[in-house]
């Protein structure tokens, strides 16, 4: 079945076929942002052919692209299994998260307080740390930096009747740990604080459901699942419409157009649609192959998206265990992550002893291997890792048009010590 779905899956992506120094390029920097297939470019390149104009006028291509965003949030209630009011478009999950936190922040007093965690990306903090100078109490949960895990029970102490807010990680851009974030909502709503789940990073790899959740915000970014650059919030309609986010006067007062700012980048999303809609196609294609799940019975779109991200969670699971495996075996090397049987994500993060990050993902490019290094915005994971001062990790990301052939090249260069110190020597 693997390897049907690798076969089929690359021949829809156009980018696959180019090449780096004559090596064909591997892209395993997916957690920074997936490849695009054709379908994606095609509702790109369409929508700016055929429907290019500004919403709501008394003409074709606007009446196409008011039809475009409704089918486009239907689209995205099924990826969220929410209704389509309450899904809203934006520039990207960091932007709308910083107006998420200006509109709660009008609910909150001085000395409310607001819990963010230490496994979270930037885009998750950020946005609620500058509500300190409102005088609100920004507090953190600790990771436990030997499982890379969420304390969910340091995560516990801190909440009180004074928690407005409970900002979490659904999964590690960084290590690829996976939070019960149903837990902590269920935690956090029991001292009637707003939830704020970041799936920016899960949304590629497992299906989501924010009914079983019960949040009552979500985020993902569509560039991280095969989409163009986008960002998308599900918004609980009770919720958000008793906010009063920032808008302008002409500006709808409801959900979802009234935390939706401006002009939506319509092409984008409609390539975010097609993005979920390639998700359902490939669930469609290669789910039936799977055990009948409860989830992936039933021919409708829902059941399809999440058959697709099984089939998806399945080919990257058995490759991630063959990198791990590979990488195991390099004694310099040393892995991140969460434990063998904690729910993971196929994203491996390592140091390499007597390299910098920097180097090792230089050395890797030149060869044509895409790997992030730094800290990737998971600044404070990285520092409480203790590892900003050496330049924090190298990350590979498995996405289901990577292959096994790919990753065999990455630890076969990875284990070529001689040829990484000569590459290395000759930039230092
Ligand atoms: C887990 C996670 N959260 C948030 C973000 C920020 O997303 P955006 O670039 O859409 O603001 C990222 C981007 O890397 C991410 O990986």
């Amino acid at each position: 079945m693997t390897e049907t779905l690798s076969t089929h899956i690359r021949k829809e992506f156009p980018s696959l076929a180019n090449t780096v120094n004559g090596y064909p390029v591997a892209f395993l920097d997916g957690p920074g942002g997936y490849q695009v297939p054709q379908t994606v470019i095609q509702a790109v390149d369409d929508y700016l052919i055929n429907s290019n104009a500004n919403v709501e006028g008394m003409f074709e291509t606007s009446r196409k692209t008011d039809q475009m965003l409704k089918e486009a949030r239907c689209a995205f209630a099924d990826f969220f299994n929410c209704s389509s009011d309450e899904v809203i478009f934006g520039a990207n999950m960091t932007t709308l998260n910083f107006s998420l936190a200006q509109a709660l922040m009008r609910e909150m007093t001085v000395g409310d307080k607001v819990i963010i965690t230490e496994i979270d990306h930037e885009g998750n903090r950020g946005p609620w740390e500058q509500l300190r100078e409102r005088g609100v109490i920004v507090e953190e949960a600790v990771v436990d930096t030997e499982t890379c895990t969420l304390s969910m029970a340091d995560l516990e102490r801190k909440l009180s009747a004074g928690t407005r807010v409970v900002a979490v990680n659904y999964a590690s851009n960084a290590v690829g740990t996976i939070t019960d974030v149903k837990k902590v909502v269920k935690m956090a709503h029991s001292v009637g604080a707003f939830t704020i789940v970041d799936a920016v990073h899960y949304a590629a790899h497992r299906s989501i459901d924010v009914r079983e959740i019960g949040t009552d915000f979500l985020f993902c970014s569509a560039y991280k699942f095969f989409g163009p650059h986008i960002g998308v919030m599900y918004a609980k309609k009770e919720v958000l419409s008793k906010l009063r986010p920032m808008r302008v006067r002409p500006q709808k007062s409801y959900p979802p157009d009234m935390f939706e700012t401006g002009t939506l980048h319509h092409e984008g999303i409609a390539g975010a649609a097609a993005a979920v809609g390639f998700v359902a196609d490939m669930g469609a294609k290669f789910g039936k192959q799977l055990n009948k799940t409860p989830e992936s019975r039933g021919d409708t779109r829902r059941n399809r998206i999440v058959a697709g991200l099984i089939v998806f969670d399945e080919y990257e699971a058995e490759l991630t265990q063959y990198l791990i495996k590979g990488l195991e075996k390099i004694n310099k090397i040393k892995i991140y992550g969460p434990p063998t049987g904690h729910p993971r994500t196929s994203t491996v993060s390592f140091t390499y002893d007597g390299f910098t990050p920097y180097e090792v993902a230089d050395y890797l490019g030149e060869r044509g291997l895409s790997v992030w290094h730094g800290d990737f915005f998971a600044a404070r994971l990285v520092e409480r890792l203790g590892l900003r001062d050496q330049g924090g990790l190298i990350r590979v990301g498995i996405a289901p048009y990577n292959t096994r052939e790919e990753l065999t090249r990455l630890i076969d260069s990875l284990n070529d010590t001689a040829a990484l110190k000569t590459f290395v020597s000759t930039k230092r």
